[in-house]
């Protein structure tokens, strides 16, 4: 692969119990894998050993055991800095991605929690900035309220641009440690900071020095219009959930249109749609484990949301039926696009309202979930990647370990064979994977100019 080609990427996002509601309930799923050190670092040391990008760990900052029967490994689990920094000891080349809400933070705080992580990882950490997905969590922060969405965006931004600055408050030879003449720091080398802004007011310097990266990767995830500009703007890694190539295209093409208007190059930013692979040596075999894992979810069946979101009404007494003629002509455009999805992973076109029911639950949160044997899932992989809908996958495996296993046994290598995917990491640092190079430090910038 020359370095002009594009190169696919590949990335971890951490669901302890798999992405799957009832992946747990397998024979062979993991239950408590969030809870379990040993388990977390075997995870991490897999995916590195099969060159991924990235090992992705989100947050919340709230929870409820309501939440058991949907979303069970984000009901509870361990906070992302302290495990990304377990997960750093561990490992020696994968990038490792750590969520910090903006929302419920100040820049100072999460300037030292990333550039620790960067100095303990070797120039492995990057930041995923989030706004927050649960209003809830307003009531955990002596708040009444969750803001809207243009002011938490307005205050990401400018909390994005006060950590950023703090990067940079040391220069990389800020520290001479010059034995013989005493000086420990060179005072001409760290820089105050002085914002002051609508938010915030911060002077400086930071108390770490220069990570290791210069910079850290940025990750975003918003798909509101200001989500996609702050995208846009700083980041180096977007994650998003499509379920259709055209939906990914329309994001994709989206967001690297605006990176002029930033001044901005389309290979300064990597985008990333989850995927939720269902593997099997065979198709007949990715199915079974699919059809065994909706039969554990846990729920009463109740049609309302599904029929709301489809635009047809679907009656609880026709679980069993297959969907009729009538209701696959009257579907909005999300059902149509869901009934095509529902009926590839069953594999025939005849499905029973049952069947789009599990499909729609599965993947209601956003990802794309397919069930197909190794070569399938490399095939649609390398049509996302070459069509520019993608530029490589957050993986979200369905059960654990097992999900994963096989993704890395029967898909990464039809990658490998197609000449997409890497054999081996091209440098140490999470900037390297994402083919970035250091940037200058801001102020030395300037001092140079
Ligand atoms: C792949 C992916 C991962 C996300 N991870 C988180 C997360 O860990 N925590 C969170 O609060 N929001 C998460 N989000 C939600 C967004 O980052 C964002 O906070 C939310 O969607 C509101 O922004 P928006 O209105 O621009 O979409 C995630 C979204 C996507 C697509």
């Amino acid at each position: 692969m020359s370095k002009s080609e594009r190169e696919l990427h590949l990335g971890l996002f951490l669901f302890a119990t798999g992405y799957h509601p009832a992946g747990w309930r397998l024979p062979e799923g993991k239950a408590d894998g969030a809870y379990r050190p040993d388990f977390i670092a075997e995870v991490a040391q897999k995916l590195e050993r099969a060159k991924f990008d990235y090992f992705f760990l989100g947050d919340r900052l709230s929870s409820s055991p309501d939440m058991q029967h949907i979303f069970p490994s984000q009901m509870t689990r361990l906070e992302p800095f302290t495990m990304i920094a377990y997960v750093a000891a561990v490992t020696k080349q994968i990038g490792l991605i750590a969520t910090a809400n903006t929302t419920y933070a100040e820049p100072y705080h999460i300037a030292r929690l990333t550039a620790s992580l960067d100095h303990l990882s070797g120039g492995r950490a990057a930041w995923n900035i989030v706004t927050g997905a649960d209003p809830t969590a307003a009531l955990n922060f002596s708040r009444e309220e969750h803001w809207d969405n243009a002011r938490r965006y307005d205050y990401a931004e400018e909390f994005v641009d006060v950590v950023t600055k703090l990067w940079d408050s040391w220069e990389d030879e800020s520290l001479p440690m010059n034995k013989e003449s005493g000086m420990f720091a060179d005072a001409a080398k760290v820089h105050k900071l002085h914002h002051k802004g609508d938010f915030f007011s911060v002077e400086g310097p930071l108390n770490i020095v220069r990570p290791v990266q210069g910079q850290l990767p940025l990750v975003l995830a918003g798909t509101s219009e200001r989500g996609r500009d702050l995208g846009a703007k700083v980041a180096n890694v977007i994650f998003t959930a499509q379920r259709s190539i055209e939906d990914g295209q329309e994001f994709y093409s989206s967001i690297k249109g605006r990176l002029p208007g930033f001044g901005r190059t389309r290979d300064e930013v990597t985008i990333m749609p989850g995927l939720v692979p269902i593997v099997g040596r065979t198709s007949e075999e990715a199915r079974d484990i699919y059809r065994r894992m909706n039969e554990l979810l846990v729920t009463n069946f109740d049609l309302s949301e599904l029929s709301r979101r489809i635009g047809v009404e679907l009656s609880p007494a026709a679980l069993d039926d297959e969907l009729s003629e009538e209701i696959i002509k009257s579907v909005n455009h999300d059902g149509a696009n869901w009934i095509k999805l529902a009926q590839k992973a069953n594999g025939r076109e005849a499905i029973t309202v049952r069947e789009l029911f599990y499909y729609f639950t599965v993947t209601v949160r956003g990802h794309l979930l397919v069930v197909g044997s190794g070569k399938e899932i490399a095939d649609l992989i390398e049509e996302w990647f070459v069509g520019e809908a993608a530029d490589g996958f957050n993986v979200c495996p369905p059960y654990m370990p097992g999900g994963l296993d096989d993704f890395l046994e029967l898909v990464v290598p039809e990658l490998q064979k197609k000449g997409i995917f890497r054999k081996e990491y091209s440098g140490n640092t999470f900037r390297d994977h994402l083919g970035l190079s250091r940037p200058e430090n801001r102020f030395q910038k300037v001092e140079n100019a």
